[in-house]
This record gives C-alpha cells, structure tokens and sequence, in this order.
C-alpha cells in the first residue's frame, strides 16, 4: 500500500519585494532579471517566523481533509532554512498546530518535499501511518547575501502542505544524489573559538552556470524515468509541477519533452524559487483554480543543492 494526496494547502509572507524594488538596493534590473530567469516578484518573510508560515499551510491542508492534530501519525518538514538548527521545523510546527505525533525534518534542498514522500511512503509500506502532514517551507531570504546580485534575486520564501493517506495515488517516485558539493552550498553559521572573534556570516553561494546545467539534464531525466517507472508514456501525462527555478530550464524542458506546454505549470514569475515548497505551493494553487480532476496524471521533477534531484508520477 501507498499513498494518496488527501489535500494541500499553502501560506505566503504578506510582504512582497519586486524586482524594481530590488533594483533600489542591488546592482540589477528588472529586464536583466526577467528575461534570465522569468522571475518578476518575490514573496519575503518580514514579519512572520518560517514556523508561522509552515503551520497555516498545514492547518490549511488539514482542514481540507478534515483532519485534526490528533489524527496525524507522522509530520515532515522539508527545509534547509528552519527557524533553529534545532529543534527541527517540524517540531516547532508540531507545538503550533497541537499535534504529538513523531515529527522531523528532511533536508534535501529544493526537491525536499519528494524526498519527504519517498519517506513517507515507506511509512505507508510498513503499515505504520494512516495520515501523513508533509510540510515543504522555506525562508530562502534568510539564506541571501542581499549585496550578491547573481542569487538574491532568484529566490523567495513560501510554504505548502499535503496531507497524505494510504492509497494507489503514488505511481512512481525516483530520487538521487551525487555528492557534489562545491556548485551551490550555504556554510553553517559559525559561533565563537575560544578567545577569538565570532567567524564570518553565512550566505548562499552558487555557481549558476554549473547549476543550470545540472538542472536541465536532471529535468528531462528525471521527468522520462518517472514516467516510464510509471508504465506510462509522456502524452498520459495531464499536469507537469516542474521546479520554479528559472523559467529557461524548464522551457528547455517544455522544448524536450513530448507533453504540449500548456501542461507545464508555473508561477515562478509571482513567487520566484521557492526551494522545496515550490511544488506543493504549485499544487495548492493548481488545485484551488480548478486545474485538476480526479484521475489526472501529475509529473514532478526537482533539483538542488547536493547536488540532489527527484521526480515523481502522481495521480490526483
Ligand atoms: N543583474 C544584473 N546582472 C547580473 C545579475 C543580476 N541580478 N546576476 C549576474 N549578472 C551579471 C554577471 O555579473 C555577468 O556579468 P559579466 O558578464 O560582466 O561578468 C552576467 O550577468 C552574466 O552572468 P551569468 O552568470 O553568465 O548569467 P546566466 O545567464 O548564467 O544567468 C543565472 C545566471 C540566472 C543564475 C543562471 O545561471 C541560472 O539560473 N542558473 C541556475 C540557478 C538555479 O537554478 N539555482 C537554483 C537551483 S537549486 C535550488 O533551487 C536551491
């Protein structure tokens, strides 16, 4: 036995920053920025904590499949900019929404949320777990040099929620890592050494091109072998949710496989990168416009820092 999507939910920071606002404070413009990544707006937590965020995406997942804290079997958070090192996002989410289920985090960079449902799936196979939370959210902010032109305007903060149940919905699910390191990584922040001064501040580092690259092969990739694991050819497919992470990996994509554009859905231009809470945020979305039917065939495929990827055939 596996899973089935119950319901999804999503919360963004009120506090949204564009790109001609950027451009008062970095060396850029909105022409540079729109046509090298598509990206046009961002959403940025000012005032809310990433737990805050987290858990009205849960709540909202949780109401829409009428499921109650107590209710919940297991919660994971996936995140690499958690409000502490520890405890984990999904502790933190677990005291907000009155939960006492196990709850932790998957760290796995942007394709985070499909590396939570490969865990979550295990649950399932075992029998362990009726209801799953899965929790995708980011404060990408917190992780920008705001003086580094070449990644802080890539990215944005956002959190989306599934609720999971056991069910034929998972059709195939692929992740993968290739421990390489050195092309997109944030340095841990570090505290004092005895008697000396306290080291420097940590920022995300990227070397785009290198990352691009990557994305585009791990995209198609990843998207055909999730497919094909599924027993299914690229025309069943009704949705793809690709990774939001520059509009020209994925009309590389568009331009690669056989599934028409249209199927392509994005929102990159309204909340940029996102990291792991691109997909469910775009599912939430997808689902509240009407997008979806029962049955549908839904491709996912994701990205990042690991250099990780993962992809997944879902069926709504
Ligand atoms: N505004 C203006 N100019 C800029 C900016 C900016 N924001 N950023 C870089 N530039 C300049 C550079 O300094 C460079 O100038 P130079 O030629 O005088 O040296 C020039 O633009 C070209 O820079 P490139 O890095 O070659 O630009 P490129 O076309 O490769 O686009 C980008 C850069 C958008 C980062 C691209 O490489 C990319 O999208 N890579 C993938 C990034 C990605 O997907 N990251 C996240 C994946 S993982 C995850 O989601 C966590």
């Amino acid at each position: 036995m596996s899973f089935s999507i119950l319901s999804t939910g999503r919360a963004l920071p009120k506090t949204i920053l564009t790109n001609e606002e950027l451009c008062s404070f970095v060396d850029t413009t909105d022409e540079w920025i729109r046509s090298r990544t598509g990206i046009g707006q961002r959403h940025v937590c000012m005032e809310e904590s990433l737990t805050e965020l987290a858990a009205e995406a849960a709540r909202r997942a949780m109401a829409s499949a009428g499921v109650g804290p107590g209710d919940l079997d297991l919660i994971l958070c996936a995140t690499i900019s958690s409000d502490y090192i520890t405890p984990s996002l999904a502790c933190t989410v677990q005291e907000a929404i009155g939960a006492s289920c196990p709850a932790f985090d998957v760290s796995a960079a942007c394709p985070g949320f499909l590396f939570a449902l490969d865990v979550a799936d295990g649950y399932f196979a075992r029998g362990r777990a009726k209801r799953i939370l899965v929790i995708a959210a980011e404060a990408m902010s917190r992780l920008m040099d705001w003086r580094d032109r070449s990644t802080c305007v890539l990215f944005g903060d956002g959190a989306g929620a599934v609720v999971l149940g056991p069910g034929e919905g998972l059709r195939s699910l692929s992740i993968q890592t290739q421990g390489r390191t050195n092309v997109l990584y944030v340095p841990a922040a570090r505290g004092n050494l005895p008697g000396r001064a306290r080291g420097p501040e940590s920022y995300a580092v990227m070397d785009g091109q290198e990352v691009f690259k990557f994305a585009v092969t791990a995209m198609c990739r990843g998207l055909r072998g999730s497919i094909r694991d599924a027993g299914l050819s690229e025309a069943d497919i009704d949705w793809v949710l690709p990774h939001q992470a520059n509009m020209r990996i994925i009309e590389f994509a568009m331009s690669k496989m056989k599934i028409p554009r249209e199927r392509f859905l994005i929102n990159i231009e309204r909340l940029a990168n996102t990291s792991a809470a691109c997909i469910p945020i775009l599912l939430d979305e997808s689902r509240e416009q009407g997008k979806f039917k029962k049955g549908d065939l839904l491709a996912m495929c994701a990205f990042g820092a690991g250099l990780t990827s993962a992809s997944a055939v879902i069926r709504w």
